[in-house]
């Protein structure tokens, strides 16, 4: 079955004032734009149902992975709560929206991508920099950019469960290194 529907969405671009002054999250956040490009892209070349299911599975991967990072960074923020149940809300309604799309209400899809970028527009644009600003202020951003530095290469390679898997066995084997360092005499 084919994705045609009639729809009049534009492909979402980056812009300089969507950051949130932390390197790692804007690139996660230019991916989540891309991917939902990618999306209207595949509904223009009236693409099949399933050939766009495979690119929501991919996007819907992502927004999971990118948010447990955010988290990370975001965990000791005041509004850290908040910020978290506006994610989880977020996921269910996206969740709830492509399970409409795959049982064959096709129509759903102009409706989900619109609902996507606007949601990510706003909350990048309110909540995330927020967060990031509140992490700046407090100087508490270089300890996590520390930490991330440690996790980042290893998502290149793997999933997220190995790569938390893999950072603490980077930890251990960083407190270890420290340990001989100080037995050394
Ligand atoms: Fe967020």
């Amino acid at each position: 079955m084919e994705a045609r529907v009639s729809h009049n969405l534009e492909e979402v671009q980056w812009k300089d004032s969507y950051s949130v002054g932390v390197s790692e999250i804007d690139i996660q956040h230019m991916q989540l734009f891309s991917l939902a490009n990618k999306v209207i892209k595949a509904m223009e070349t009236n693409a099949e149902v399933k050939e766009v299911g495979l690119i929501l599975d991919e996007l819907f991967e992502y927004i999971e992975m990118h948010f447990s990072t955010e988290e990370a960074y975001t965990s000791v923020c005041n509004n850290f709560e908040e910020h978290k149940r506006a994610h989880v809300k977020f996921i269910s309604s996206i969740q709830m929206l492509v399970q409409q799309y795959l049982s064959g209400d096709v129509n759903t899809l102009p409706s989900l991508l619109d609902f996507l970028i606007s949601w990510l527009k706003d909350h990048i644009m309110g909540t995330d920099q927020k967060a990031f600003t509140w992490l700046r202020e407090n100087n508490l951003l270089w300890c996590f950019l520390s930490l991330t530095w440690w996790v980042s290469p290893t998502r290149f390679f793997v999933k997220k469960n190995s790569a938390i898997l893999l950072s603490s066995s980077y930890c251990i084997y960083f407190i270890y290194l420290s340990f001989l360092y100080f037995l050394r005499e």
